[in-house]
């Protein structure tokens, strides 16, 4: 569900993201919990997206970006400059302590080699009373309707590229550890599974749209001889009766 391996910042890739934070919002946002005055903090804030979301969502929250790539701020300050965003490691986050009320993370913690890290640090930046809420992949949930072998291909490929480069793309699972691991007392994991079909086309054709346009950014990361399979892939994921995901929901209190 996210860019899994790399995090480019051109046009297409911003588009993706920008699209893709729509549809994360529609089924994360509610559970936030935010009123006017809250701050809030948008751990991994990337191009922005899903901040601007956050912002038009909640008027009147106090809410800051933070992310590590210089490259993803330069596209968030040109997109939406009305966010204030600041440069930092989410294991090393620049905030005081208890400084926000929320911390709203999308799509983090895969990339991360120690997701407990970060979370920790997160907790510390939290004011007593405040929650995280991460929302994260778990590549194992994936499923079609009938099996397509190159997509299987392309996402075992995607899965061994992600763990060679230290991420997890089973991170959902383990969620639930980590938090506990960083020190959260109160932990809430919420599995959310997706399901595209015939039942809801609308939903159906944008999940497949979401899937395809994550494959359309493989080559970097799979390689040029990866082309052919992607393409084969994308064929398959336009011909499906049912695609499958399940995204995983955590929230930490502190
Ligand atoms: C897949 S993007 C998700 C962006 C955004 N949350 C969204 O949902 O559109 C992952 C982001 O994590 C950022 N990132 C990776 N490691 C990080 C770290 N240690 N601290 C802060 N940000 C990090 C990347 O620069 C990238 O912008």
């Amino acid at each position: 569900m996210s860019s899994y391996v790399h995090g480019g910042t051109d046009d297409r890739e911003v588009a993706r993201l920008e699209k893709q934070a729509d549809f994360t919002a529609s089924f994360t946002f509610a559970t936030l919990e935010l009123e006017p005055g809250l701050r809030v903090l948008d751990l991994a804030t990337g191009v922005g997206a899903m901040a601007t979301r956050l912002l038009r969502a909640f008027p009147g929250i106090h809410l800051a970006g933070v992310d590590l790539s210089q490259a993803q701020l330069t596209a968030a300050r040109r997109n939406h400059p009305e966010l204030p965003v600041v440069r930092g490691d989410g294991t090393r986050l620049p905030f005081a302590d208890a400084t926000f009320d929320r911390v709203h993370c999308s799509w983090l913690l895969e990339h991360v080699p120690s997701p407990a890290v970060v979370l920790k640090d997160v907790r510390r930046v939290l004011c007593p009373g405040g929650f995280c809420q991460f929302i994260e992949v778990d590549n194992a949930t994936f499923g079609t309707t009938p099996a397509c072998p190159a997509v299987t291909e392309v996402m075992r490929r995607l899965n061994e590229a992600q763990l060679r480069g230290g991420g997890d793309p089973f991170v959902g699972q383990r969620l639930e550890g980590h938090l506990a691991t960083a020190g959260f007392e109160r932990v809430e994991v919420e599995r959310h599974p997706l399901i595209g079909n015939s039942n809801e086309p609308r939903f159906f054709r944008a999940f497949v749209d979401e899937f395809v346009e994550i494959f359309e950014g493989l080559d970097e990361s799979l390689g040029l001889e990866a082309l052919p399979l992607i393409e084969r892939a994308i064929s398959e994921l336009r011909g499906l009766t049912e695609l499958r995901y399940t995204p995983v929901i955590a929230r930490g209190w502190r």
